[in-house]
C-alpha cells in the first residue's frame, strides 16, 4: 500500500479547500522558467534545470497526494529544444538520467507508474535505457501515472498520428471511419484521457507546441513563477482555481 506523504504547510492547509468531487483527473504541466531562475542569480542555465528537478518531486507529491490525480504529465524537452547548445542539451538529458534513477525508488513506494510521450528515439541512448528502464519496473503501479513528454511536440505527434491513419486507410475504404476517436486513438497519448487542466510556468501565455489535439477544452492556468520556484502549494492552487470554473464545453451555462 502507497505511503501518504505530508506537503508543506502551506499545501496542507490549502488541501483543506480542494473539492475532493471535483479534482481533475489528468493535470498536464508546461515547466518553463529554468534558464531564467538561473540567470537572476547569475549562474549557469544547467543550475536551473538542476533546481527544476526538485520542483518536479514537489509537483508529484502534490498531485499523489491530491489522491484522484490519476494522470500528471509533464512537458519536460520539446523537439524545438533540441535546437539548444549542445552541452545544454547534454546537461539535460544527464540530469534527467540521475532523477529516473535517485526517484525509481520513490516511484515504487509511492504505486506511480512512469511513461513517455514523444519522439524517444531521438534522445541519447543512456538516456533512452534509462527511460524504459524505470518505465518497465513501475509497470505494476497504478496509482497514478506520471508521463514525462521528451522529445515532444503536439504537431509531430499529429503528423505521426496521420501517417498511422494512412497505414491503416486501405485505398477506397469509407473515410468517414475515420472520426475523432479513431484520431485521438492514434495519438501518443491513447493511454490517457485528456487533461482537465494545464499549469504552464514562468508566465508566458503560449502553449509552444504543447497537446495541441488534446487540450481543446483544457482549463489553462498560468502561474508567473519561475519553474524551480514551483512548490507543492502552487499545484493546489491550481486546482482551487480549476474547481472555480465553469467548463462548457461550447454548451451553454448549467441552469437547475
Ligand atoms: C524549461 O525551462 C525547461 C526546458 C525547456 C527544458 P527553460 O530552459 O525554457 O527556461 P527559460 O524559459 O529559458 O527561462
Ligand atoms: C516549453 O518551453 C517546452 C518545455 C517546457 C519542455 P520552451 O522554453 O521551450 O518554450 P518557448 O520557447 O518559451 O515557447
Ligand atoms: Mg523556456
Amino acid at each position: 500500500m502507497a505511503k501518504v506523504e505530508r506537503l508543506s504547510d502551506r499545501a496542507e492547509e490549502l488541501l483543506k479547500e480542494v473539492n475532493r468531487d471535483k479534482i481533475p483527473r489528468h493535470i498536464a504541466i508546461i515547466m518553463d522558467g529554468n534558464g531564467r531562475w538561473a540567470k537572476k542569480r547569475y549562474l549557469r542555465r544547467v543550475s536551473g534545470h538542476r533546481k527544476g528537478l526538485e520542483a518536479v518531486r514537489q509537483a508529484v507529491r502534490a498531485a499523489k497526494r491530491l489522491d484522484k490525480v490519476r494522470f500528471l504529465t509533464l512537458y519536460a524537452f520539446s523537439i524545438e529544444n533540441w535546437k539548444r547548445p549542445p552541452n545544454e542539451v547534454s546537461a539535460i538529458m544527464t540530469l534527467l538520467e540521475d532523477y529516473l534513477c535517485k526517484e525509481e525508488r520513490e516511484m515504487l513506494d509511492n504505486d506511480i507508474r512512469l511513461r513517455y510521450i514523444g519522439r524517444i528515439e531521438d534522445l541519447p541512448e543512456s538516456t533512452r535505457a534509462e527511460l524504459l528502464r524505470v518505465a518497465k519496473s513501475t509497470e505494476h503501479c497504478e496509482s497514478m501515472m506520471l508521463t514525462l513528454a521528451l522529445s515532444y511536440s503536439g504537431r509531430a505527434e499529429i503528423v505521426d498520428a496521420v501517417r498511422k491513419v494512412v497505414a491503416e486507410t486501405i485505398e477506397g475504404k469509407d473515410h468517414s471511419m475515420i472520426d475523432e476517436e479513431c484520431f485521438s486513438s492514434k495519438l501518443y497519448t491513447d493511454f490517457m484521457p485528456e487533461p482537465e487542466l494545464l499549469i504552464r510556468t514562468s508566465g508566458e501565455m503560449r502553449i509552444s507546441n504543447f497537446m495541441l489535439w488534446q487540450i481543446a477544452y483544457t482549463e489553462l492556468f498560468i502561474h508567473p513563477v519561475l519553474w524551480p520556484d514551483f512548490k507543492d502549494y502552487h499545484l493546489i492552487e491550481a486546482v482551487i482555481d480549476y474547481q472555480k470554473r465553469e467548463r462548457r464545453f461550447g454548451g451553454i451555462e448549467q441552469v437547475e
